[in-house]
């Protein structure tokens, strides 16, 4: 069976449980950075390439923090994300702010801090005048409808709620320039968890050429495009990394098509990902609790979909390693669940694993990006801590585990007896 390493011994994970009980997501520091340096630099030949990392994936500010250090900038889409970013000394345009449905106290955060504000409809270009003000600086999110596909996850753009139409986009900008905005950007996101370069290289050519043609009619000039987030992770142990070369080359190559031969250098190129950035080098801890056998053999742990939603949510794969049994056959065929009164709360169906016994520890693998993050809970279901490996194999809390406090803390049983 193909397998998947890990960053850390049974010996250390027993260590770190000694202090912080199971569950709790751990992040591995050394190959965080390790892959942002990558990414950084296989993009350095992209024109401006910036990567915003879209704090909804993982939002914790010490992973903003070490992101932050290599020069990353935040994708922030709600009022906490901001504020999360502004907290980490995240501020300015190294801020994006792409939200959609938008309030208008989220409008109001995001221009006190200077971020880039990427409007989600052309109807929010009035609301942002009202609430905010227009700022210098304006993007906006293109939906490109039939024009491309997309996948499993993110649905078919016609389909989705984002963005504006092309029409809008002309007609937007427009106004916008009316209006008195100087400085243009331009955004899409139609792709999420894909594995195939092309797809990112076909939506750049795509904004390039659209850049080209509003640039042209509408007489405004385009400072980035933003191909969004959407790279997508190796879950299986059988599958690729994408190649951030082969997309880089790709982007680099229809720039010079587009945007050098229209004359339209220098524009700058943005990424906004999430997963690809920490997904791998994350892996959520849990301990085996009981064993069940009845029709078919369970593994119950104590973590839950509240911790992980992605494998009861979208049937996602994570490969999940048994600590101490990395050699061991896999003769065993499992469900691995959680206790949640939910029956798709189940990491894994029909898993093959080395026998299982009550307290083994488990190690679910991917689990650095759309997470903890996705946490809730449901059934009384405590959030978990975070802890991050160094380099050094030192290890840090970085979020505590909620306590019954937490969960109770907005709850008011003092008029009970009035009601
Ligand atoms: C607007 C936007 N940008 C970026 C991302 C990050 O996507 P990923 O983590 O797949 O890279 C998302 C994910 O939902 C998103 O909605």
């Amino acid at each position: 069976m193909a397998s998947k390493e890990l960053p850390f011994t049974e010996e250390k994970i027993k260590e770190i449980i000694s202090e912080h009980p199971t569950p709790f997501h751990i992040y591995d520091r050394k190959a965080i950075l390790e892959n942002s340096r990558k990414l950084k630099e296989a993009f350095s030949i992209v024109n401006g390439f910036k990567e915003y990392f879209a704090v909804k994936a993982l939002p914790n500010p010490y992973i903003m923090e070490i992101l932050k250090r290599e020069g990353f900038g935040a994708d922030c889409s709600s009022l906490a994300e901001l504020v999360l970013a502004e907290k980490t000394g995240i501020v300015g345009e190294n801020i994006m702010f792409s939200s959609n449905d938008t309030p208008a106290e989220e409008f109001v955060k995001a221009k006190e801090l200077g971020a880039i504000i990427n409007l989600d409809d052309i109807s929010h270009i009035e609301y942002l005048e009202e609430t905010a003000g227009l700022p210098e600086l304006v993007c906006c999110r293109y939906n490109p409808g039939s024009l491309k596909e997309g996948n499993a996850i993110i649905g078919n753009p016609e389909e989705a709620k984002y963005g504006f139409t092309r029409e809008q986009l002309f007609e937007g900008y427009r106004l916008m320039k009316e209006k008195g905005v100087k400085r243009f950007g331009l955004h899409t996101m139609v792709a999420s968890n894909e594995l195939e370069p092309d797809y990112f290289v076909e939506t750049a050519r795509i904004l390039f050429e659209l850049v080209a043609e509003l640039s042209r009619e509408l007489d405004i000039s385009f400072e980035f495009v933003n191909l969004g987030g959407g790279i997508g992770v190796p879950y299986r142990p059988d599958q690729e990394p994408v190649s951030y070369e082969r997309i880089a080359e790709g982007v680099r190559d229809a720039y010079d098509e587009y945007i050098r031969a229209n004359d339209l250098h220098p524009l700058k190129v943005y990424l906004e990902c999430g997963r690809v950035i920490t997904g791998p080098y994350g892996y959520l801890v849990t301990t085996v609790r009981h064993l069940k056998h009845i029709y078919k053999d369970y593994v119950g742990t104590d973590a839950s979909m509240a911790n992980l939603m992605r494998p009861g949510m979208y049937g996602a794969y994570h490969h999940i390693t048994v600590l101490g049994k990395e050699k061991d056959e896999p003769t065993h065929l499992y469900d691995v669940t959680g206790s949640l009164c939910e029956n798709n709360d189940k990491f894994a169906i029909d898993r093959l694993l080395p026998e299982v016994e009550r307290g083994d520890i488990l190690a679910i693998h991917d689990a650095g990006a759309h997470g903890h993050a996705m946490g809730f809970n449901y059934n009384g279901k405590l959030r978990s801590a975070e802890i991050l490996l160094n380099e050094d194999g030192s290890f840090k809390q970085i979020r505590r585990a909620e306590t019954l406090d937490d969960y109770f803390a907005t709850l008011d049983f003092s008029g009970l007896d009035d009601i």
